[in-house]
């Protein structure tokens, strides 16, 4: 293990020991390298720089108290990224492929693979890249996906603490019939300034409504969202955001605890009924919202009156850490030890 403050890390980049790669040329994939460069050579034209062929992943592995390393639904990852890359089209990675450069990473990682009692996580981070020349707008013939990782901290801070966001209506992070639904980086290059807007402001995230009516909740940044009312778990359908795995995660958990629930269109007016929401992601976890401003209107809904987070998402928290660090009985075969 390497001899890193675990408990302080922050959500950022470490450089670890290796990272994995392999080429897609003349139609095919070709063998997996183990490199130890963090740095690639680009053709200048490379239609990654120009035209965003570029799509990523993010997952997490945890140091469990059994002493064993466990990933947590690689398969999931592998199978949107397949959804990501015909949605640019770039060549879909075989999810045999994904998952073989995912354990060769992390094995050949496995110093910083943070400790259990630090509750940081090790990031696993897939990208593909066009890189082949083009000039005209089209899909490069070339390829590389990448994997690097690194040991991360919480993404917001305080970790499981409740935080602030604000809707933002003059930022669209994605349109109805765009790349919402695909983790491409133009998205979050398009999220840039109204997170920096909410930052300067003292929120934690911007918020998004739907692009077309702004009418409809969105997502939380890099989060999607979720609330709780009654026994009911909410979250909203939408063309234009992530299909969010730990929002899948807990959808099933919800489900195991007996709640109902419900993905449909959410209208604004409706965050008003809700006993308890958060953001939900690999970086995000769940992180607990305690109130949403919204900026225009000046209309705040509290989802916390005493700022600590709710009773059911500490219960859908604590039993999403449990299964992630091994502690719990996998029932749905997400995890795997590496
Ligand atoms: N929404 C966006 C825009 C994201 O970037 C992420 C992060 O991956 C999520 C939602 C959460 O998805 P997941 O739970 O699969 O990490
Ligand atoms: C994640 O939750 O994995 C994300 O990708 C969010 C952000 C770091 C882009």
């Amino acid at each position: 293990m390497k001899n890193l403050d675990w408990a302080d890390l922050g959500f950022g980049y470490i450089p670890t020991n290796y990272n994995v790669r392999c080429y897609y040329r003349d139609g095919k994939w070709g063998e997996i390298e183990t490199c130890s460069d963090e740095y690639l050579k680009l053709h200048m034209a490379a239609t990654c720089l120009h035209y965003g062929q570029e799509a990523f992943e993010g997952l997490k592995a945890y140091r469990c108290p059994d002493g064993k390393v466990r990933v947590f639904r690689m398969r999931d990852n592998a199978a949107r990224l397949q959804q990501t890359c015909n949605g640019i089209m770039m060549p879909t990675v075989p999810i045999e492929l994904f998952e073989e450069m995912v354990t060769r990473v992390i094995r050949l990682n496995q110093d910083y693979v943070p400790t259990y009692e630090s509750k940081a996580a090790l990031y696993i981070r897939p990208l593909i890249i066009g890189t082949s020349a083009q000039v005209g707008v089209k899909p490069a013939e070339e390829y590389l996906f990448l994997i690097f990782v690194t040991p991360v901290g919480p993404y917001f801070k305080g970790g499981f603490s409740t935080n602030p966001y604000v809707i933002v209506r003059n930022f669209d992070r994605s349109a109805p019939l765009g790349t919402g639904m695909y983790k491409v980086g133009g998205n979050y290059a398009a999220s840039l300034r109204a997170n920096a807007l909410a930052h300067e402001k003292g929120y934690a995230s911007e918020f998004y409504l739907d692009a077309k009516e702004k009418k409809y909740v969105d997502e939380c940044g890099a989060a999607n969202f979720f609330a709780i009312k009654g026994n009911k778990y909410l979250t909203p359908k939408s063309s234009s955001i992530l299909p969010s795995i730990t929002n899948n995660s807990l959808m099933q958990l919800a489900r195991d605890l007996g709640m109902e629930v419900e993905q449909r269109p959410i209208a604004e007016e409706e965050l008003d009924t809700f006993d308890e929401a958060g953001a939900c992601g690999t970086a995000a976890v769940i992180s607990p919202i305690s109130y949403l401003d919204d900026m225009e209107t000046g209309q705040r809904y509290t989802f916390s009156a005493d700022g600590k987070p709710g009773p059911v998402s500490t219960r859908l928290y604590n039993l999403l850490r449990d299964i992630q660090y091994g502690i719990a009985e996998d029932k749905h075969g997400w995890t795997t030890v590496v």
